[in-house]
C-alpha cells in the first residue's frame, strides 16, 4: 500500500495514523474511506503542472461526486465537469462557482439545459445538432449568450494498451468526422446568436496507460481546430482533450505519473500548433479516475466463509456489486488486504463474494490471502473512482457511508443510507 497517507502500522492498515479497522467499528461497513489530503495533492499536481496561468484542469465529477468533493475541488481552484442536472445541482448546493462548471453529456434534456443556463454555467459541451438548437433557444429565452465547446469524435480509440485510429467512428458521443459533421456543427454554432463558440473537445477513453494516444489526439484535434477556423471563420481559443489517465489497481498495472500525462499533452499542443502555424489554444483536461481512485479503500466485514471441497472457497462480505459494480460490469480487478493482518502470510486462494443475489457478484475472483476468519475487516483497495458514483440500491441494500480522512481528523461526507431514505420516493 504505497499511495497517499496510507501506511501499515503493527500489522494494521492505517490512514493518517488511524486504524481503518477502528473506523469500520465506528462508522459501520461497508465504508468508503477517502484520503482527503491525497486528493488535494493530486488536484495540486494537476494544477501546478498543467495550468501555467492559462490552461484549465476540470475534475470529471462522474468518477466521484459529493458535496464535500465539490467543496474540495473549489478550494483547490479546479473547474468541474458535470454530466447531468443532478451533478450540476450538487455542485450548485456545494457553492461551487458556476462559471467554472462545464456541462457534458450526449443527451442533455431541455430541463437540464434550462438549469445550466439559469445557473450561468461556464461552458456547455455540445454533443449534437439538437443540443446546439436547444442551447441557443433556451439562452435566447433567458436573455443569455452561452459559451459552447463542440464535442468531436476524432477517430482515436485508446484502449488500455493498443489503440485503433478509426475505432471510435461509431461512438454515440460527439460530432463525427464522417462527412465532416464537425464543420457543419461549427457553421451552425456560428450562425446561432445566443451561442458563443469557444472551442472543441474530445475524450479518447479511460484507464489509458500510454502516452501516444494523448499525443496523437492533440495533433488530430489541433488539425480540426485549425480547419474549423479556416473553413468557418470561427475564432476558437480552447481545446479540451478530456480525461482518461490510467490508475493502479493490481500488480502489473503501470500507470504513468500525473506530470508525464500532462507534459505529453502540453508538448503535443506546442509542437502541433507550431507545425500548423497557429497560436496555441487554452488547453483543458478532465481527469476523473486519476484524481480520486487511489485515495480510497472500501471496508467490508467478512461474513460466511464457504468451501466447496476441492473446487473453490468463497469469502462473502457485507457489500459487493451494489457498492462496486465494476468487477461485475467490466471484469475489473481489485486487490484486498485484511485490515488488521496486512502482512500475514498468504496461504490460500479465495474468491471474495458480494451479498447480492447474482452469481456474478464477485468482487475478486481469485486472491491469495491469509486464512480469513469470520467478522474480520477486509479492505478492498483503490476503489475511489466509479465506485460510490455507480452504487445502486439493488436488492434494496442501503448505500454505504463515505468518510474523508485528513490530518485534521475524520469527517462523514455521506452518512449511511437508512431504510427510510430508500423508501422516501415511494408512494
Ligand atoms: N471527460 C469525459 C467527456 C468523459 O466521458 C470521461 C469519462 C472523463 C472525462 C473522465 O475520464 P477518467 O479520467 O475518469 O478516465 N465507469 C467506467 C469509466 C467511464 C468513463 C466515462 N467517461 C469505469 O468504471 O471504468
Amino acid at each position: 500500500i504505497t499511495f497517499g497517507n496510507y501506511s501499515v502500522e503493527g500489522n494494521s492498515l492505517c490512514l493518517q495514523g488511524r486504524k481503518l479497522s477502528d473506523m469500520a467499528r465506528e462508522y459501520g461497513t461497508p465504508l468508503y474511506v477517502y484520503d482527503e489530503d491525497y486528493i488535494r495533492d493530486n488536484a495540486r499536481r494537476f494544477k501546478n503542472s498543467f495550468e501555467r496561468g492559462k490552461n484549465i484542469v476540470t475534475y470529471a465529477g462522474k468518477a466521484f461526486l459529493t458535496l464535500e468533493i465539490c467543496r474540495i475541488m473549489n478550494q483547490e481552484g479546479l473547474s468541474l465537469d458535470v454530466v447531468s442536472s443532478g451533478e450540476l445541482y450538487t455542485a450548485f448546493k456545494a457553492g461551487f462557482p458556476m462559471e467554472r462548471v462545464l456541462f457534458h453529456g450526449n443527451n442533455k434534456t431541455r430541463e437540464e439545459i434550462e438549469l445550466g443556463v439559469e445557473l450561468g454555467i461556464g461552458r456547455f459541451v455540445a454533443d449534437n445538432f439538437r443540443e446546439l438548437s436547444l442551447i441557443d433557444e433556451i439562452s435566447r429565452s433567458k436573455g443569455r449568450v452561452s459559451s459552447v465547446i463542440l464535442r468531436i469524435t476524432p477517430g482515436i480509440d485508446a484502449h488500455t494498451h493498443d489503440y485503433i485510429k478509426t475505432g471510435m467512428i461509431d461512438s454515440k458521443f460527439g460530432f463525427s468526422i464522417v462527412e465532416k459533421q464537425y464543420i457543419e456543427a461549427a457553421k451552425m454554432a456560428m450562425q446561432l446568436e445566443n451561442i458563443d463558440l469557444k472551442g472543441i473537445h474530445c475524450h479518447i477513453g479511460s484507464q489509458i496507460f500510454d502516452l501516444d494516444p494523448f499525443y496523437d489526439a492533440g495533433g488530430v484535434m489541433l488539425g480540426l481546430y485549425k480547419e474549423i477556423m479556416d473553413e468557418t471563420g470561427a475564432k476558437l481559443e480552447e481545446l479540451d482533450l478530456g480525461g482518461g489517465f490510467g490508475c493502479y489497481y493490481i500488480d502489473g498495472d503501470n500507470p504513468l505519473e500525473i506530470e508525464e500525462y500532462v507534459e505529453t499533452i502540453l508538448k503535443s499542443a506546442a509542437e502541433n500548433a507550431a507545425r500548423l502555424g497557429i497560436k496555441e489554444p487554452r488547453l483543458i483536461i478532465e481527469p476523473g479516475r486519476s484524481m480520486v481512485n487511489n485515495s480510497c479503500v472500501t471496508l467490508y466485514t467478512v461474513g460466511a466463509i464457504k468451501e466447496i471441497p476441492g473446487v473453490k472457497k468463497y469469502v462473502a462480505v457485507d457489500g459487493g456489486m451494489a457498492d462496486n459494480i465494476r468487477p461485475a460490469l467490466y471484469q475489473a480487478q481489485y486487490d484486498a488486504v485484511l485490515a488488521d493482518r496486512v502482512d500475514d502470510e498468504k496461504v490460500e486462494t479465495v474468491a471474495i463474494a458480494g451479498k447480492s443475489c447474482e452469481s456474478g457478484d464477485i468482487l475478486i475472483n481469485e486472491i491469495k490471502m491469509p486464512l480469513i476468519e469470520e467478522d474480520e475487516i477486509l479492505a478492498v483497495l483503490y476503489t475511489g473512482a466509479y465506485g460510490y458514483s455507480m452504487a445502486s440500491n439493488y436488492n434494496l441494500i442501503r448505500k454505504p457511508a463515505v468518510v474523508f480522512v485528513s490530518k485534521e481528523g475524520v469527517k462523514v461526507a455521506v452518512r449511511r443510507q437508512t431504510y427510510d431514505d430508500m423508501l422516501r420516493e415511494q408512494v
